[in-house]
């Protein structure tokens, strides 16, 4: 399966995550989360580093830490992503992850219009801004973090806001991109969805 690559774009909370790792354990292939490098990179900008030269130095190891999954971290993720230096510097590592042997799956917010647009299957996971919201909420409560349902929402707003309105690779589903709408699915059904649609793909392809 050489070079097949799956893009999942879609704003914060819509499943993109879980559906992502789903598809990457159903088909054996290698998953990249891309948002983890947005969120180290931000994670290294909190702690006072330049966002350039943490982009340019980032390590495997910098994608491990838990921290990175907080909300403060995802704005600061959503900020220093609107920086072109910053995308620019992180666009090679992810380019050469989306052509390794055996496939790859990248999720993120550019990967079907800029970082792979030859991406040989595109899904644009979404859900409304409310629904992605309350996910988000069970989520970050669950793990303990101190969060309410309206700063969750107003965070998940905010990020849209400012990841679809950026002049450098905006999120926005490619043209020719599979749209799936979470809002009313269990995560069961969704990847379900996402699977199907991609079989159909593969099957063209080999
Ligand atoms: O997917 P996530 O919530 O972990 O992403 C965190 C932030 O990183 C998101 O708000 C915008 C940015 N991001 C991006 O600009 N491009 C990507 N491919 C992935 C994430």
């Amino acid at each position: 399966m050489n070079g097949f690559t799956i893009a999942i774009d879609g704003p914060a909370a819509a499943g993109k995550g879980t559906i992502s790792k789903a598809v990457a354990a159903h088909f054996g292939f290698a998953h990249l989360d891309t948002g983890l490098l947005y969120r180290a990179v931000a994670a290294k900008v909190l702690a006072g580093a330049d966002a350039e030269d943490a982009a340019r130095t980032l390590a495997t190891d910098d994608l491990e830490d838990e921290s990175l999954r907080t909300p403060a971290v995802a704005q600061a993720a959503s900020q220093v992503a609107s920086l072109p230096a910053v995308r620019s510097a992180l666009l090679a590592f992810q380019r050469s992850f989306a052509q390794r042997a055996g496939g790859a799956v990248l999720d993120g917010r550019d990967i079907g219009t800029v970082i792979c647009p030859e991406a040989d299957v595109k899904l644009y996971v979404t859900a409304s801004a409310e629904v992605r919201a309350a996910r988000r909420y069970k989520e970050l409560s669950d793990k303990g973090l101190e969060v309410t349902p309206q700063t969750v929402l107003a965070d998940v707003q905010a990020r849209d806001a400012r990841d679809m309105g950026r002049a450098d690779a905006p999120l926005r589903p490619a043209d020719d991109a599979v749209q799936l709408d979470t809002s009313q699915m269990g995560i069961a059904d969704a990847i379900a969805a996402a699977v199907s649609a991609i079989e159909g793909k593969l099957n063209q392809h080999s």
